[in-house]
């Protein structure tokens, strides 16, 4: 993945030829996501989303950048209203965007046919909900929920697959029971299960925790996490749990409608030997070099309308307006 982060809009189009056979991943037995593309699973450019309804526009999303490298997991934030599930509903294909450019695992968004966004809903993407009762079928058994997927698509050898995804998820012991008959956090990790029974290249889940404690909300997320490496799948799971961040290497934050900052989690190993995670925060820049400065910044140093840029010779600075007796000399400023 890009270790910068910030460099999305830096990233070309990705293209869709194949140019490696499906790949899978993990140690386990189990068929991992399936990948017949080059480049990012996710990759979005100038992404657009304007809801009008009664003459009211509503911008969700205003220009939003945002790639992920296959097998990555990244947790999504944002305060309500600032285009989380908008996002995910474009990505697993039940909206479209009004503008810009989207490819998940290589397939083109936008131009995707009716047939095409079934195939693509059936087999390159999982999608988990919040509402825990959205996610499963309230009649059939655990077992029949995660199995129910491969008889949509034909899939042979479902037994054993069922039976090493609830293993795999931690919920062996649920099979048969029906949703009714687990807690929140089993139907959730059940839901994970069922989402990737088909082996998508991407998991998408929104607030998958919201509606569990924050013991079983941490169950979850590590059981998701852990699916995800063992089978190889990329994940982008909205959030408002400050805990999530824990258990990801790489943060975004949305806020209106843009990706506006990043937290990359790396381990490093000190001159003491110790390995040390250490999180470093990133501004996300488009490719027009538009920022979001840190809000915190913002009201901290007054800053509004407009501001003074100085070029460093290895960075850029930004000032108040009225802060301009530091610029004397600086680039671009005319002394008179
Ligand atoms: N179907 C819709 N019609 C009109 N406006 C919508 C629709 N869906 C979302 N919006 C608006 O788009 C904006 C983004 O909504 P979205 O649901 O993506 O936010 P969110 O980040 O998921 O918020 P939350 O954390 O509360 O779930 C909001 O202003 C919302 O009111
Ligand atoms: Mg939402």
């Amino acid at each position: 993945m890009n270790t910068t982060a910030s460099t999305p809009a830096a990233t070309s189009a990705p293209t869709s030829a194949p140019t490696s056979p499906p790949t899978s991943a993990g140690t386990s037995s189990l068929t991992g996501a399936v990948r017949e593309h080059a480049g990012p699973d996710i990759w979005c450019e100038d992404l657009v989303r304007i809801y009008s309804t009664e003459g009211v526009e509503v911008q969700a999303l205003q220009g939003l950048n945002l790639v992920v490298d296959p097998g990555d997991v990244v947790a999504l934030v944002g305060a309500s209203g600032s285009g989380k599930s908008t996002l995910l509903g474009i990505l697993s294909g039940l909206d479209r965007p009004t503008g810009g450019r989207a490819r998940v695992a290589g397939v083109d968004l936008l131009t995707m046919s009716r047939a095409q966004r079934v195939d693509y809903q059936r087999h390159v993407v999982g999608f988990v909900w919040q509402q825990t009762s959205r996610n499963l079928l309230p009649f059939l058994s655990a077992a029949d929920n995660v199995a129910l997927p491969m008889v949509i698509t034909g899939r042979r050898e479902r037994t054993g697959r069922v039976t090493e995804l609830l293993e795999l998820l931690g919920v062996a012991d649920c099979a048969d029971r029906r949703p009714a008959q687990l807690s929140g956090g089993q139907q959730q990790r059940v839901a994970i299960a069922t989402a990737l029974a088909n082996s998508p290249a991407v998991l998408l889940a929104d607030e998958p925790t919201g509606e569990l404690d924050d013991a079983a909300s941490e169950q979850v997320l590590e059981a998701m996490r852990a699916a995800a490496g063992e089978l190889g799948t990329t994940v982008l799971v909205v959030t408002h749990d400050p805990t999530v961040s824990d258990h990801v290497r790489r943060t975004v934050q949305i806020r209106d409608g843009r990706t506006s900052t990043e937290v990359l989690r790396q381990k490093v190993v000190g001159a003491d030997g110790v390995e040390r995670t250490v999180a470093r925060e990133y501004t996300v820049i488009d490719r027009a070099g538009r920022i979001q400065l840190p809000r915190q910044h913002v009201e901290e140093l007054g800053l509004h309308d407009r501001v003074r840029i100085a070029k460093e010779s290895s960075h850029v600075q930004v000032w108040p307006d009225d802060q301009d007796h530091h610029l004397t000399g600086a680039e671009g400023e005319e002394t008179r």
